[in-house]
Protein backbone atom coordinates (compact mmCIF):
# COMPACT_ATOMS: atom_id res chain seq x y z
CA UNK A 1 0.00 0.00 0.00
CA UNK A 2 1.26 3.76 -0.97
CA UNK A 3 1.04 5.69 2.16
CA UNK A 4 -0.15 9.35 0.45
CA UNK A 5 -1.03 12.19 2.26
CA UNK A 6 -4.13 12.47 0.38
CA UNK A 7 -5.96 15.40 2.62
CA UNK A 8 -3.13 17.51 2.13
CA UNK A 9 -2.46 17.42 -1.85
CA UNK A 10 -3.71 20.59 -2.31
CA UNK A 11 -1.76 22.31 -0.20
CA UNK A 12 1.66 23.67 -2.49
CA UNK A 13 3.08 24.71 1.20
CA UNK A 14 2.67 21.06 2.27
CA UNK A 15 4.62 19.20 -0.76
CA UNK A 16 6.63 16.59 1.33
CA UNK A 17 4.99 16.77 4.21
CA UNK A 18 3.51 13.02 3.61
CA UNK A 19 4.53 10.22 5.53
CA UNK A 20 6.48 8.12 3.43
CA UNK A 21 6.90 5.42 5.58
CA UNK A 22 4.99 2.07 5.26
CA UNK A 23 4.08 -0.05 8.12
CA UNK A 24 3.86 -4.10 7.41
CA UNK A 25 0.03 -5.39 8.31
CA UNK A 26 -0.39 -6.00 11.99
CA UNK A 27 -3.33 -6.16 14.87
CA UNK A 28 -3.45 -4.54 17.59
CA UNK A 29 -4.75 -4.83 20.73
CA UNK A 30 -5.29 -2.17 23.08
CA UNK A 31 -6.25 -2.89 26.97
CA UNK A 32 -7.97 -0.52 28.77
CA UNK A 33 -10.05 0.06 25.36
CA UNK A 34 -13.43 1.46 27.14
CA UNK A 35 -11.33 3.68 28.77
CA UNK A 36 -10.60 7.26 29.04
CA UNK A 37 -7.15 7.28 27.03
CA UNK A 38 -8.20 4.68 24.56
CA UNK A 39 -11.88 6.90 23.76
CA UNK A 40 -10.44 10.32 23.91
CA UNK A 41 -6.86 9.53 22.05
CA UNK A 42 -6.36 6.69 20.93
CA UNK A 43 -9.16 5.22 18.42
CA UNK A 44 -9.72 9.22 17.12
CA UNK A 45 -5.94 8.60 16.00
CA UNK A 46 -6.01 5.80 14.57
CA UNK A 47 -9.51 7.22 12.76
CA UNK A 48 -7.15 9.82 11.67
CA UNK A 49 -4.17 7.53 10.56
CA UNK A 50 -7.12 6.05 8.45
CA UNK A 51 -8.70 9.03 7.07
CA UNK A 52 -4.46 9.52 5.99
CA UNK A 53 -4.35 6.22 4.28
CA UNK A 54 -1.77 5.61 6.01
CA UNK A 55 -2.86 2.15 8.76
CA UNK A 56 -0.93 -0.96 6.89
CA UNK A 57 -3.00 -3.50 4.89
CA UNK A 58 -5.38 -5.78 7.21
CA UNK A 59 -5.33 -3.65 9.99
CA UNK A 60 -7.51 -4.51 12.63
CA UNK A 61 -8.05 -3.39 16.21
CA UNK A 62 -9.09 -5.37 19.22
CA UNK A 63 -10.13 -3.74 22.06
CA UNK A 64 -9.78 -5.70 25.34
CA UNK A 65 -11.42 -4.34 28.54
CA UNK A 66 -13.08 -5.96 31.52
CA UNK A 67 -16.78 -4.34 30.18
CA UNK A 68 -19.24 -7.18 28.71
CA UNK A 69 -19.53 -5.95 25.15
CA UNK A 70 -20.17 -7.34 21.45
CA UNK A 71 -18.05 -6.36 18.75
CA UNK A 72 -21.25 -3.98 17.64
CA UNK A 73 -21.66 -2.26 20.92
CA UNK A 74 -17.63 -1.25 20.69
CA UNK A 75 -17.88 0.00 17.68
CA UNK A 76 -20.67 1.69 18.56
CA UNK A 77 -19.21 3.66 21.40
CA UNK A 78 -15.84 3.70 19.54
CA UNK A 79 -18.01 5.63 16.76
CA UNK A 80 -18.82 8.05 19.36
CA UNK A 81 -15.79 8.71 20.79
CA UNK A 82 -13.91 9.71 17.42
CA UNK A 83 -17.32 11.84 16.19
CA UNK A 84 -16.51 13.88 19.32
CA UNK A 85 -12.65 13.62 20.00
CA UNK A 86 -10.97 13.42 16.54
CA UNK A 87 -8.82 16.24 15.85
CA UNK A 88 -10.57 16.84 11.59
CA UNK A 89 -14.16 17.40 11.85
CA UNK A 90 -16.43 16.59 10.50
CA UNK A 91 -15.47 13.02 10.43
CA UNK A 92 -16.00 11.25 7.02
CA UNK A 93 -18.83 9.10 7.83
CA UNK A 94 -17.22 6.51 4.72
CA UNK A 95 -13.44 6.31 6.38
CA UNK A 96 -15.14 5.73 9.54
CA UNK A 97 -17.20 2.95 8.28
CA UNK A 98 -14.48 1.31 7.06
CA UNK A 99 -11.99 2.06 9.89
CA UNK A 100 -15.27 0.83 12.48
CA UNK A 101 -15.43 -2.31 10.27
CA UNK A 102 -11.92 -3.54 11.11
CA UNK A 103 -12.72 -2.97 15.51
CA UNK A 104 -13.49 -6.11 17.24
CA UNK A 105 -13.81 -6.72 21.06
CA UNK A 106 -12.68 -9.39 23.40
CA UNK A 107 -13.82 -8.94 27.09
CA UNK A 108 -10.47 -9.78 29.29
CA UNK A 109 -10.05 -9.75 32.99
CA UNK A 110 -6.21 -8.95 33.18
CA UNK A 111 -6.27 -11.75 36.32
CA UNK A 112 -7.64 -14.57 33.90
CA UNK A 113 -5.14 -16.46 31.68
CA UNK A 114 -8.21 -18.19 30.03
CA UNK A 115 -9.49 -14.76 28.22
CA UNK A 116 -5.85 -13.83 27.20
CA UNK A 117 -6.04 -17.45 25.83
CA UNK A 118 -9.68 -16.34 24.07
CA UNK A 119 -7.74 -13.28 22.78
CA UNK A 120 -5.11 -14.66 21.46
CA UNK A 121 -7.53 -17.63 19.39
CA UNK A 122 -9.32 -13.83 18.46
CA UNK A 123 -6.36 -12.89 17.22
CA UNK A 124 -5.48 -16.06 14.93
CA UNK A 125 -8.39 -15.94 13.43
CA UNK A 126 -8.18 -11.75 12.54
CA UNK A 127 -5.01 -12.79 11.13
CA UNK A 128 -5.51 -15.65 9.57
CA UNK A 129 -8.89 -13.99 8.12
CA UNK A 130 -6.89 -10.48 7.08
CA UNK A 131 -3.11 -11.93 5.90
CA UNK A 132 -1.54 -10.45 8.84
CA UNK A 133 1.19 -12.40 9.56
CA UNK A 134 1.81 -12.53 13.28
CA UNK A 135 2.17 -8.78 13.92
CA UNK A 136 0.67 -7.60 17.20
CA UNK A 137 0.79 -4.49 19.24
CA UNK A 138 -0.43 -4.75 22.59
CA UNK A 139 -1.18 -1.14 24.23
CA UNK A 140 -1.58 -0.91 27.66
CA UNK A 141 -3.79 1.92 27.97
CA UNK A 142 -4.78 0.83 31.38
CA UNK A 143 -3.86 2.56 35.48
CA UNK A 144 -0.06 1.81 35.58
CA UNK A 145 -0.93 -1.44 38.66
CA UNK A 146 -1.83 -3.67 35.28
CA UNK A 147 1.12 -3.26 33.54
CA UNK A 148 3.22 -5.87 35.18
CA UNK A 149 0.10 -8.43 35.29
CA UNK A 150 -0.94 -7.76 31.21
CA UNK A 151 2.94 -8.42 30.59
CA UNK A 152 2.57 -11.83 32.34
CA UNK A 153 -0.35 -12.45 31.09
CA UNK A 154 1.24 -12.00 27.58
CA UNK A 155 3.80 -14.19 28.48
CA UNK A 156 1.74 -16.94 29.52
CA UNK A 157 -1.01 -17.12 26.71
CA UNK A 158 2.03 -17.11 24.01
CA UNK A 159 1.40 -14.01 23.13
CA UNK A 160 4.86 -12.20 23.02
CA UNK A 161 6.01 -14.81 20.62
CA UNK A 162 5.38 -16.77 17.21
CA UNK A 163 5.22 -15.50 13.85
CA UNK A 164 6.06 -11.96 13.36
CA UNK A 165 6.61 -9.25 15.56
CA UNK A 166 4.99 -8.35 19.20
CA UNK A 167 5.55 -4.83 20.40
CA UNK A 168 3.87 -3.71 23.98
CA UNK A 169 3.11 -0.11 24.38
CA UNK A 170 3.68 1.48 27.89
CA UNK A 171 1.79 4.65 29.30
CA UNK A 172 3.70 7.13 31.43
CA UNK A 173 4.33 7.22 34.16
CA UNK A 174 6.47 4.07 34.04
CA UNK A 175 6.92 3.24 37.60
CA UNK A 176 6.63 5.55 40.61
CA UNK A 177 10.30 6.24 41.46
CA UNK A 178 13.64 4.57 40.34
CA UNK A 179 13.20 1.25 42.39
CA UNK A 180 9.59 0.30 40.71
CA UNK A 181 11.16 1.82 37.09
CA UNK A 182 13.68 -1.03 37.38
CA UNK A 183 11.56 -3.74 38.92
CA UNK A 184 8.91 -3.20 35.83
CA UNK A 185 11.66 -2.85 33.12
CA UNK A 186 13.44 -5.95 34.28
CA UNK A 187 8.93 -7.71 34.02
CA UNK A 188 8.73 -6.38 30.89
CA UNK A 189 12.42 -7.27 29.47
CA UNK A 190 11.65 -10.90 30.49
CA UNK A 191 8.76 -11.03 28.11
CA UNK A 192 9.77 -8.80 25.43
CA UNK A 193 13.14 -7.88 23.88
CA UNK A 194 13.89 -4.08 24.87
CA UNK A 195 13.27 -3.53 21.13
CA UNK A 196 9.62 -4.61 21.24
CA UNK A 197 9.05 -2.15 24.52
CA UNK A 198 7.63 1.61 23.42
CA UNK A 199 7.56 3.43 26.53
CA UNK A 200 5.05 6.33 25.49
CA UNK A 201 5.37 10.14 26.53
CA UNK A 202 3.06 11.56 24.21
CA UNK A 203 5.32 15.04 24.29
CA UNK A 204 7.88 13.09 22.12
CA UNK A 205 5.42 12.73 19.17
CA UNK A 206 4.20 16.50 19.24
CA UNK A 207 5.36 18.17 15.90
CA UNK A 208 6.97 21.42 17.81
CA UNK A 209 8.94 18.72 19.91
CA UNK A 210 10.61 16.53 17.20
CA UNK A 211 11.11 20.59 16.29
CA UNK A 212 13.76 21.34 18.23
CA UNK A 213 16.16 19.11 16.87
CA UNK A 214 15.34 20.08 13.43
CA UNK A 215 15.64 24.15 14.88
CA UNK A 216 19.25 22.45 16.30
CA UNK A 217 20.62 20.60 14.18
CA UNK A 218 18.88 20.88 10.44
CA UNK A 219 20.77 24.56 10.78
CA UNK A 220 24.14 26.10 11.26
CA UNK A 221 23.19 29.14 12.80
CA UNK A 222 22.00 28.36 16.54
CA UNK A 223 24.35 25.57 17.76
CA UNK A 224 27.35 27.60 17.74
CA UNK A 225 25.73 29.59 20.42
CA UNK A 226 23.76 26.65 22.04
CA UNK A 227 26.54 26.49 25.10
CA UNK A 228 27.14 28.68 28.62
CA UNK A 229 29.36 30.60 26.58
CA UNK A 230 26.38 32.37 25.22
CA UNK A 231 23.24 30.96 26.92
CA UNK A 232 22.10 33.10 30.06
CA UNK A 233 19.53 30.56 31.44
CA UNK A 234 17.14 28.04 30.16
CA UNK A 235 13.10 28.25 31.01
CA UNK A 236 10.34 25.75 30.51
CA UNK A 237 7.10 25.80 30.90
CA UNK A 238 4.27 23.57 31.23
CA UNK A 239 1.13 25.42 32.17
CA UNK A 240 -2.40 23.96 31.90
CA UNK A 241 -5.33 25.90 32.87
CA UNK A 242 -7.13 22.48 33.73
CA UNK A 243 -7.37 21.30 37.04
CA UNK A 244 -7.14 17.29 38.04
CA UNK A 245 -10.45 16.71 36.42
CA UNK A 246 -11.59 13.12 36.76
CA UNK A 247 -8.65 12.16 37.22
CA UNK A 248 -7.95 12.83 41.09
CA UNK A 249 -7.29 9.04 42.42
CA UNK A 250 -4.81 9.16 39.92
CA UNK A 251 -3.60 12.34 40.37
CA UNK A 252 -2.88 12.41 44.39
CA UNK A 253 -0.94 9.53 44.21
CA UNK A 254 1.54 11.26 41.65
CA UNK A 255 1.29 14.92 41.81
CA UNK A 256 2.85 17.06 39.19
CA UNK A 257 6.23 15.78 39.56
CA UNK A 258 5.47 12.60 38.37
CA UNK A 259 2.80 13.21 36.28
CA UNK A 260 4.89 15.97 34.04
CA UNK A 261 8.09 16.62 35.51
CA UNK A 262 9.86 13.14 35.32
CA UNK A 263 8.58 12.84 31.75
CA UNK A 264 7.28 15.56 29.34
CA UNK A 265 9.79 18.02 31.40
CA UNK A 266 12.88 16.32 31.50
CA UNK A 267 12.36 15.07 28.05
CA UNK A 268 11.91 18.63 26.43
CA UNK A 269 15.27 19.76 28.68
CA UNK A 270 17.07 16.47 27.51
CA UNK A 271 16.13 17.41 23.52
CA UNK A 272 16.71 21.09 24.00
CA UNK A 273 20.32 20.60 25.91
CA UNK A 274 21.86 17.25 24.58
CA UNK A 275 24.63 16.76 22.11
CA UNK A 276 23.98 16.61 18.33
CA UNK A 277 23.55 12.88 17.73
CA UNK A 278 25.07 11.27 14.98
CA UNK A 279 21.90 10.14 13.00
CA UNK A 280 17.97 10.94 13.85
CA UNK A 281 18.19 6.71 14.54
CA UNK A 282 16.40 5.47 18.04
CA UNK A 283 19.43 4.47 19.83
CA UNK A 284 21.92 7.26 18.86
CA UNK A 285 18.92 9.66 20.21
CA UNK A 286 18.31 8.06 23.06
CA UNK A 287 22.08 7.68 24.05
CA UNK A 288 22.62 11.32 23.91
CA UNK A 289 19.35 12.36 26.39
CA UNK A 290 20.05 9.72 28.16
CA UNK A 291 23.83 11.24 28.44
CA UNK A 292 22.21 14.95 29.33
CA UNK A 293 19.71 13.52 32.10
CA UNK A 294 22.92 11.63 33.84
CA UNK A 295 24.80 14.93 33.90
CA UNK A 296 22.07 16.65 35.69
CA UNK A 297 23.22 17.63 39.28
CA UNK A 298 20.80 15.74 41.96
CA UNK A 299 18.72 17.94 44.15
CA UNK A 300 18.91 16.36 47.66
CA UNK A 301 17.90 16.98 51.27
CA UNK A 302 18.33 21.01 52.14
CA UNK A 303 19.24 21.83 48.62
CA UNK A 304 15.43 20.67 47.84
CA UNK A 305 14.84 23.75 49.86
CA UNK A 306 16.73 26.25 47.87
CA UNK A 307 15.74 25.02 44.62
CA UNK A 308 12.93 23.17 44.73
CA UNK A 309 9.33 24.98 44.94
CA UNK A 310 5.91 22.84 45.45
CA UNK A 311 3.05 24.10 45.39
CA UNK A 312 -1.18 23.34 45.63
CA UNK A 313 -3.56 25.59 43.69
CA UNK A 314 -6.65 27.09 46.27
CA UNK A 315 -9.95 27.78 44.62
CA UNK A 316 -9.84 30.62 42.26
CA UNK A 317 -11.03 32.30 38.72
CA UNK A 318 -9.44 30.57 35.64
CA UNK A 319 -10.41 32.48 32.57
CA UNK A 320 -13.27 34.30 33.94
CA UNK A 321 -14.79 30.72 35.81
CA UNK A 322 -14.26 30.48 39.39
CA UNK A 323 -13.17 27.20 40.50
CA UNK A 324 -12.76 25.32 43.43
CA UNK A 325 -9.23 24.50 44.89
CA UNK A 326 -7.72 21.10 44.68
CA UNK A 327 -8.69 19.70 47.91
CA UNK A 328 -12.39 19.98 46.73
CA UNK A 329 -11.41 17.93 44.03
CA UNK A 330 -13.41 14.59 43.50
CA UNK A 331 -11.22 11.22 44.90
CA UNK A 332 -8.43 13.15 46.37
CA UNK A 333 -7.60 12.38 50.39
CA UNK A 334 -8.87 14.74 52.71
CA UNK A 335 -5.76 17.41 53.68
CA UNK A 336 -3.56 16.20 50.54
CA UNK A 337 0.01 17.30 50.76
CA UNK A 338 0.09 16.55 46.72
CA UNK A 339 1.61 19.06 44.77
CA UNK A 340 -0.02 20.27 41.86
CA UNK A 341 2.75 22.93 40.82
CA UNK A 342 6.47 21.96 40.71
CA UNK A 343 9.20 25.03 40.10
CA UNK A 344 12.90 23.55 39.75
CA UNK A 345 16.26 25.23 39.28
CA UNK A 346 18.49 22.71 37.90
CA UNK A 347 22.14 22.69 36.69
CA UNK A 348 23.71 20.32 33.83
CA UNK A 349 27.24 19.49 34.33
CA UNK A 350 28.97 18.98 31.63
CA UNK A 351 31.29 20.63 29.45
CA UNK A 352 28.92 23.14 27.22
CA UNK A 353 26.31 23.79 30.53
CA UNK A 354 28.42 24.83 33.24
CA UNK A 355 26.73 27.38 34.81
CA UNK A 356 23.38 27.25 32.98
CA UNK A 357 20.40 27.32 35.12
CA UNK A 358 17.38 25.37 33.72
CA UNK A 359 14.29 26.79 35.70
CA UNK A 360 11.22 24.06 34.87
CA UNK A 361 7.81 25.00 36.35
CA UNK A 362 4.95 23.18 35.39
CA UNK A 363 1.30 23.43 37.39
CA UNK A 364 -2.51 22.77 36.73
CA UNK A 365 -4.64 26.07 37.21
CA UNK A 366 -2.31 28.44 35.73
CA UNK A 367 -3.80 31.28 33.93
CA UNK A 368 -3.78 29.42 30.51
CA UNK A 369 -2.55 26.54 28.87
CA UNK A 370 0.95 26.82 27.67
CA UNK A 371 4.06 24.86 27.00
CA UNK A 372 7.38 26.62 25.83
CA UNK A 373 11.21 26.73 26.49
CA UNK A 374 12.84 29.84 26.50
CA UNK A 375 16.15 30.48 25.86
CA UNK A 376 17.56 33.44 27.26
CA UNK A 377 20.89 34.92 26.21
CA UNK A 378 23.64 36.80 27.98
CA UNK A 379 24.00 40.68 27.32
CA UNK A 380 26.12 41.90 24.64
CA UNK A 381 29.32 42.16 26.80
CA UNK A 382 29.63 46.39 25.90
CA UNK A 383 27.32 48.76 26.22
CA UNK A 384 27.94 50.74 22.99
CA UNK A 385 24.64 52.72 22.60
CA UNK A 386 24.85 53.47 26.51
CA UNK A 387 23.00 52.38 29.26
CA UNK A 388 19.95 55.34 28.81
CA UNK A 389 19.42 53.83 25.02
CA UNK A 390 19.41 50.17 25.63
CA UNK A 391 16.69 50.97 28.54
CA UNK A 392 13.86 49.08 27.00
CA UNK A 393 16.22 46.22 25.60
CA UNK A 394 15.89 42.67 26.52
CA UNK A 395 18.80 40.04 26.24
CA UNK A 396 17.95 38.02 23.09
CA UNK A 397 15.65 35.24 23.60
CA UNK A 398 14.61 31.98 21.65
CA UNK A 399 10.78 30.83 22.33
CA UNK A 400 10.49 27.03 21.79
CA UNK A 401 6.40 27.34 21.85
CA UNK A 402 5.34 23.75 21.80
CA UNK A 403 1.73 24.08 22.28
CA UNK A 404 -0.61 26.35 21.62
CA UNK A 405 0.32 28.98 18.43
CA UNK A 406 3.27 26.46 17.68
CA UNK A 407 6.32 28.17 16.71
CA UNK A 408 9.31 29.97 16.95
CA UNK A 409 10.24 33.16 18.33
CA UNK A 410 13.22 35.09 18.11
CA UNK A 411 13.72 38.46 20.74
CA UNK A 412 16.31 41.07 19.32
CA UNK A 413 16.84 44.51 19.83
CA UNK A 414 16.47 46.90 17.30
CA UNK A 415 16.49 51.02 16.90
CA UNK A 416 13.38 52.81 17.27
CA UNK A 417 12.82 54.82 14.22
CA UNK A 418 13.25 58.17 15.78
CA UNK A 419 15.90 61.04 16.02
CA UNK A 420 19.00 60.00 18.23
CA UNK A 421 19.42 56.11 19.34
CA UNK A 422 16.80 54.52 21.25
CA UNK A 423 16.62 50.82 21.66
CA UNK A 424 13.66 48.13 22.08
CA UNK A 425 13.00 44.68 21.69
CA UNK A 426 11.47 43.17 19.08
CA UNK A 427 9.81 39.73 17.65
CA UNK A 428 10.76 37.58 14.50
CA UNK A 429 8.05 34.78 14.41
CA UNK A 430 7.75 31.84 12.93
CA UNK A 431 4.40 30.46 13.17
CA UNK A 432 3.42 26.37 12.00
CA UNK A 433 0.04 27.30 11.18
CA UNK A 434 1.34 30.03 8.63
CA UNK A 435 4.34 28.37 7.22
CA UNK A 436 2.72 25.15 6.83
CA UNK A 437 -0.89 25.76 6.75
CA UNK A 438 -1.88 21.68 7.95
CA UNK A 439 -3.11 21.35 10.77
CA UNK A 440 -0.74 20.17 13.27
CA UNK A 441 -1.35 16.03 13.49
CA UNK A 442 -1.96 14.62 17.22
CA UNK A 443 1.12 12.93 19.30
CA UNK A 444 -0.55 9.85 19.13
CA UNK A 445 -0.84 9.63 15.41
CA UNK A 446 2.90 9.97 14.89
CA UNK A 447 3.72 7.19 17.87
CA UNK A 448 1.02 4.63 17.14
CA UNK A 449 2.50 4.84 13.55
CA UNK A 450 6.05 4.36 14.37
CA UNK A 451 5.23 1.89 16.79
CA UNK A 452 3.63 -0.23 13.77
CA UNK A 453 6.42 0.71 11.42
CA UNK A 454 9.07 -0.41 14.52
CA UNK A 455 10.78 3.40 14.91
CA UNK A 456 11.26 3.71 18.70
CA UNK A 457 13.14 6.93 18.27
CA UNK A 458 10.12 8.99 19.51
CA UNK A 459 10.02 6.18 22.65
CA UNK A 460 11.71 6.22 26.23
CA UNK A 461 13.88 3.70 26.50
CA UNK A 462 14.90 1.70 29.85
CA UNK A 463 17.42 3.52 30.90
CA UNK A 464 16.45 7.15 29.88
CA UNK A 465 13.28 6.59 31.99
CA UNK A 466 15.42 4.92 35.20
CA UNK A 467 17.67 8.33 34.83
CA UNK A 468 15.01 10.76 35.13
CA UNK A 469 13.59 8.77 38.34
CA UNK A 470 17.26 9.32 39.68
CA UNK A 471 16.92 13.05 39.72
CA UNK A 472 13.12 12.85 41.06
CA UNK A 473 13.38 10.76 44.00
CA UNK A 474 15.95 12.23 45.90
CA UNK A 475 13.79 15.69 45.53
CA UNK A 476 10.41 13.47 46.50
CA UNK A 477 12.49 12.26 49.89
CA UNK A 478 13.19 16.01 50.71
CA UNK A 479 9.59 16.85 49.97
CA UNK A 480 8.56 14.63 52.19
CA UNK A 481 10.65 15.69 55.20
CA UNK A 482 8.64 19.09 54.24
CA UNK A 483 11.71 20.79 52.70
CA UNK A 484 10.34 22.82 51.38
CA UNK A 485 7.23 22.99 52.81
CA UNK A 486 4.16 23.14 50.35
CA UNK A 487 2.84 26.16 49.41
CA UNK A 488 -0.92 27.15 48.31
CA UNK A 489 -1.43 29.20 45.46
CA UNK A 490 -4.89 30.78 43.86
CA UNK A 491 -6.33 28.75 41.08
CA UNK A 492 -5.56 31.01 38.10
CA UNK A 493 -1.91 32.39 39.13
CA UNK A 494 1.37 31.73 37.98
CA UNK A 495 1.85 29.19 41.34
CA UNK A 496 2.80 29.95 44.51
CA UNK A 497 4.90 33.13 45.43
CA UNK A 498 8.07 30.70 46.05
CA UNK A 499 8.10 30.42 42.50
CA UNK A 500 9.35 33.84 41.58
CA UNK A 501 11.64 34.45 44.39
CA UNK A 502 13.57 31.17 43.22
CA UNK A 503 14.21 33.62 40.65
CA UNK A 504 14.12 36.69 41.81
CA UNK A 505 17.51 35.08 43.73
CA UNK A 506 19.81 34.42 40.92
CA UNK A 507 18.45 38.16 39.35
CA UNK A 508 16.07 36.83 36.97
CA UNK A 509 12.71 35.96 36.80
CA UNK A 510 9.79 34.04 35.03
CA UNK A 511 8.26 34.70 30.94
CA UNK A 512 5.03 35.77 30.84
CA UNK A 513 4.05 33.47 28.19
C1 LIG B 1 -0.52 13.99 30.59
C2 LIG B 1 -0.77 14.27 32.04
O1 LIG B 1 0.59 13.15 30.44
O2 LIG B 1 -0.28 15.20 29.91
C3 LIG B 1 -1.92 15.23 32.21
O3 LIG B 1 -1.05 13.06 32.72
C4 LIG B 1 -1.72 16.47 31.39
O4 LIG B 1 -2.10 15.59 33.58
C5 LIG B 1 -1.36 16.11 29.95
O5 LIG B 1 -2.92 17.23 31.42
C6 LIG B 1 -0.96 17.33 29.17
O6 LIG B 1 -0.82 16.95 27.83
P1 LIG B 1 -1.04 18.01 26.67
O7 LIG B 1 -0.74 17.24 25.43
O8 LIG B 1 -2.47 18.47 26.78
O9 LIG B 1 -0.08 19.10 26.94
Amino acid sequence: MTAVGAAVAPNPLAEGLHDYRVAEPALMVIFGATGDLSGRKLLPALYNLAKQRLLPAGFAVVGAAIDDLSDDAFRKRASEKISTFSRTQPVDPQVLQSFLDAVFYVKVDFNKLDDFKTLARKLDELDHARHVGGNRVFYCATPPPTYETITEQLKAAGLNAGEGYHRIVIEKPFGTDFKSARELNHIVQRVFHEDSVYRIDHYLGKETVQNIMAFRFANTIFEPVWNCHFIDSVQITAAEEIGVENRGAYYDKAGAMRDIVQNHALQLLALTAMEPPIAFEANAVRDEKVKVLRAIRPIADDEAAKATVRGQYASGWVLGEHVHGYREEPNVAAGTLTETFVALRLFIDNWRWAGVRFYIRAGKRMPKRVTEIRILFNRPPHLTFGRQAAQELDPNAITLRIQPEEGISLKFGAKVPAAGIRLRSVAMDFLYASSFLVEVPEAYERLLLDCMIGDPTLFTRADEVEAAWTLVDPIEAAWRDGRPPLQMYQAGGWGPAAAAKLLEADGREWHRP
